[in-house]
């Protein structure tokens, strides 16, 4: 038996769509139930920002998770292909026709990734003060809560009609299969078996 932590909406969804096409089988959950157990796979219903949490803890021996997430975590957990789902960037967003001052002494960056705002920062030697936000971080520059912003852009539409414009990509994001490190030498051939699967028909 395989443990599979997915996290919650549509990349949940699309991912048991790539197991049916690869094991001819329906995964689907019911109702509201957070397990789902099926020829031989425990599939996981958990929230994005979890799954490494429970891959790390080993309570899965997998997970599918969006790059951003792993690299805000910094768990030490194995990543075994990208499912290429879920595409997106992190990049910094401003208030439309300005630019980030690097001259000032400190820049307010508000955002849900501090790790990789941190860094990103710190290899331009900019002194920050990050604000953690859990969500809309697109209105922090425009009530005066942060400079700028660091989040998420997809269609980059959040930002557009918010009166922010997107600004340096620092790093460009999409959903991994990721593997707890002790499953994986435990669980090698079964795991590297579904691996091989899946690849084949994305
Ligand atoms: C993400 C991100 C942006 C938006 C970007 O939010 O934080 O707000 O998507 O997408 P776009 O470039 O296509 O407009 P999400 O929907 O994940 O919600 P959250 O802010 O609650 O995390």
């Amino acid at each position: 038996m395989l443990t599979i932590a997915l996290p919650k909406g549509r990349i949940a969804e699309e991912t048991l769509d790539k197991f049916e096409k690869a094991f001819g089988e329906k995964f689907v959950f019911e109702d509201r139930k957070l397990i789902l157990k099926k020829s031989g796979f425990c599939f996981l219903n958990v929230r994005n920002q979890d799954v490494p949490t429970y891959v790390k803890y080993g309570a899965a021996d997998l997970g599918v998770v969006g790059l951003d997430v792993l690299e805000e975590k910094e768990y030490d957990i194995i990543k075994l292909l990208d499912l290429r789902l879920g595409r997106c960037k992190v990049a910094i967003g401003l208030r439309a026709g300005e630019e980030l001052d690097w001259t000032k002494s400190e820049i307010k960056v508000a955002t849900k990734h501090e790790v990789i705002a941190r860094k990103y920062f710190e290899k331009k030697a900019m002194a920050v003060d990050i604000i953690k936000l859990y969500g809309s971080i697109e209105l922090a520059p425009l009530v005066g809560l942060s400079d700028c912003i660091v989040d998420i852009v997809e269609t980059g539409l959040t930002m557009k009609q918010n009166g922010l414009e997107v600004g340096p990509t620092i790093m460009e994001s999409s959903a991994f299969l990721i593997s707890n490190k002790n499953s994986y030498y435990a669980k090698k051939e079964q795991i590297l078996d579904l691996r091989e699967k899946i690849e084949e028909v994305l």
